[in-house]
């Protein structure tokens, strides 16, 4: 009933806005960060994923990205990833925020995507700031300083102009389509008032509920790669 009553409302939306997590991957093999199997390699994100991590440590923090940039190499977008390119096609206005940092959205084929927490494939010196996308072979900058992943740590900011827009969709959307998040993050997860403030209707897709589920509208509840698919 409910998956129909969803099915509907994509079909009628408009503009469409959709925010996704790590639970969206999970079906790819990659973990989440939260929940059973909630670890990567053993250690929480809110321990590496921090520039304080990386002043004590850089080598642990370099190694732990260098392994989970090898599982997102390896891993291939899901049926939940490729659901999200046909709703894209068929909508007027199409913004899709992700907090993952894996480029199974891109691989996929969809187009407008923002990636609120950065982007794990580039990589930024710390020094020099230059940016690349290939594979460096060494921790360690030309200019004498240290490379760090290209993505949102803890206690640091998202970038600005990015943010903006992913407030923008979410205020001008008149559906908000979240899908494997826990919700707990924030600022990402107050793009889910922000959109039903300005109107907006909002489903759920997740194993369980999340810190959103008791204000979304329609909850599905079920692995996204199995469940999307009747979604469209
Ligand atoms: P979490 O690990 O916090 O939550 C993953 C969510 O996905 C949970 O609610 C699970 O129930 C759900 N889930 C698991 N498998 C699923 C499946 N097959 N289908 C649907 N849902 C499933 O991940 P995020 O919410 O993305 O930030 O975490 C937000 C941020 O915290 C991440 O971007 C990362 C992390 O620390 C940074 O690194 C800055």
């Amino acid at each position: 009933m409910s998956l129909d009553a969803a099915r509907d409302i994509i079909h009628e939306a408009k503009r469409i806005a959709v925010l996704t997590g790590a639970g969206i991957s999970a079906e790819s093999g990659l973990p989440t960060f939260r929940g059973a199997d909630g670890l990567w390699r053993g250690f929480r994100a809110e321990e590496m994923a921090t520039p304080d991590a990386f002043a004590r440590n850089p080598r642990l923090v370099w190694d732990w990205y260098e392994w989970r940039r090898e599982a997102v190499i390896r891993a291939r977008p899901n049926a939940a990833h490729r659901c999200l390119v046909e709703i894209e096609l068929h909508a007027e206005q199409f913004t899709l925020i992700t907090q993952n940092v894996d480029d199974l959205h891109e691989r996929a084929g969809s187009r407008n995507i923002l990636h609120l927490h950065g982007e794990i494939l580039v990589t930024r010196c710390t020094r020099c700031k230059r940016e690349t996308r290939k594979r460096v072979a060494s921790h360690d900058c030309s200019c004498g300083g240290l490379f760090r992943p290209g993505v949102v740590w803890f206690g640091e900011h998202l970038p600005e102009d990015l943010w903006e827009r992913a407030q923008q969709a979410a205020r001008t959307c008149d559906l908000l389509i979240v899908v494997g998040t826990s919700g707990q993050v924030q600022p990402a997860a107050s793009l889910v008032p922000l959109a039903q403030a300005n109107g907006a209707k909002t489903i759920e897709v997740n194993v369980e509920a999340s810190a959103v589920s008791p204000s979304i509208d329609i909850s599905l509840f079920g692995a996204a790669a199995q469940l999307m698919p009747s979604l469209i």
